[in-house]
């Protein structure tokens, strides 16, 4: 004979379980500490990876899915209209520049996909993938956030 459990013990058992995992994913997303010693390289790229998804549907049709610029800059040099830290590019994307055609991305994008699509941006820095033309001002590649 199996021994009895209440349907109800296991629904508990199951929210436990299912809040022991996300906690940490989501404390660290809206944390934003990447590089925490906590978190691991398989995290990263899984973050990386649905950011990136996020950035397709969202953000590519301007900036090209890697990023290289079409209407919108090339988000994989070192030059910046907006500033280089990471500060900055938080308050472009969420606040946008409408006058210039960048949405306002806080009124239509959800917090944590708004993280995740960061994270992927910040990623693409340095890729130097040849597209636009740098526009705004040359930062050193050390510029910490
Ligand atoms: C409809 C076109 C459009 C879309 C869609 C768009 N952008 Fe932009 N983006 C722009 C334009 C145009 C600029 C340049 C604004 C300026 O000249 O001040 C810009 C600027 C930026 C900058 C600042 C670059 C710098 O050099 O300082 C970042 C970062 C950025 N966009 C990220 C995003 C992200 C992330 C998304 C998706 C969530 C997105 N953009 C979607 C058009 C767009």
């Amino acid at each position: 004979m199996f021994p009895v459990v209440s349907q109800g013990r296991i629904l508990a058992l199951a929210a436990i379980a299912i809040s022991l995992a996300l906690g940490p994913i989501s404390a660290r997303l809206l944390g934003a500490d990447e590089t925490s010693s906590g978190s691991s390289d398989a995290y990263r790229r899984m973050v990386l990876m649905k950011g990136a998804w996020l950035f397709d549907r969202n953000c590519a049709f301007c900036h090209e899915k890697d990023g290289r610029g079409a209407v919108g800059p090339n988000l994989t040099d070192w030059y910046f209209i907006h500033g280089a830290t990471r500060d900055d590019m938080h308050r472009v994307v969420q606040e946008g520049v409408p006058e210039k055609g960048m949405p306002t991305w806080k009124a239509i994008l959800k917090p944590t996909d708004l993280r995740l699509i960061e994270h992927y941006v910040w990623s693409l820095r340095g890729k130097e993938v040849k597209g636009k033309e740098p526009q705004g001002e040359k930062c050193e590649p050390d510029v910490e956030s």
